[in-house]
């Protein structure tokens, strides 16, 4: 199946290959990653990296309000895409049972994990909106082009 793009997720995948092919440190690459989608994808309101450490999810570089810093693997939204292994789209959050509301006027949100090259998840990223619905199919055929460039990154350059 071929999945067209709008033009701004092209450029916005384009801009992230600029990113990333000129810096090798998975700390920085995440935060620039996190800065271009925060500030290029509209009603985003909050965007961020949670990785596995010590059997939990870890907060990593994001842009957006404070949020919790440590996620049990079964628990939230985050923990649903990292244990189940694949994207998580939430058009209202208050409808998910387990939903972990660090900011209470999220309305929506989407979590797509990041795997190593044998598939497995070692981390997550996570979005939110104060907008229900706002996470298309669309964006997450985008989304996923993301995660596998900055996932390359960070088992090439590995991330303590
Ligand atoms: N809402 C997430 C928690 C992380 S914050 O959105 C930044 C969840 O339910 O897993």
């Amino acid at each position: 199946m071929t999945i067209l793009f709008a033009m701004e997720h092209m450029e916005i995948i384009t801009a992230l290959d600029a990113l990333l092919v000129s810096e090798s440190d998975p700390i920085a690459c995440m935060a620039n990653t996190a800065a271009l989608l925060f500030h290029s994808m509209e009603d985003v309101s909050w965007v961020g990296f949670y990785l596995l450490k010590n059997g939990e999810l870890v907060l990593g570089p994001f842009q957006g309000k404070v949020a919790c810093t440590r996620i049990a693997l079964h628990r939230g939204v985050c923990g649903a895409a990292f244990t189940g292994n694949c994207v998580v789209r939430v058009d209202n959050v208050h409808e998910f049972p387990d939903h972990i509301a660090c900011d209470e006027d999220s309305c929506s949100e989407i979590v797509l994990p990041l795997c190593d090259s044998s598939g497995d998840p070692f981390g997550v990223l996570d979005f939110d909106s104060t907008v229900y619905s706002r996470f298309s199919e669309e964006d997450a055929q985008m989304l996923l082009l993301v995660v596998e460039r900055v996932a390359a990154v960070l088992i090439k350059h590995k991330c303590d």
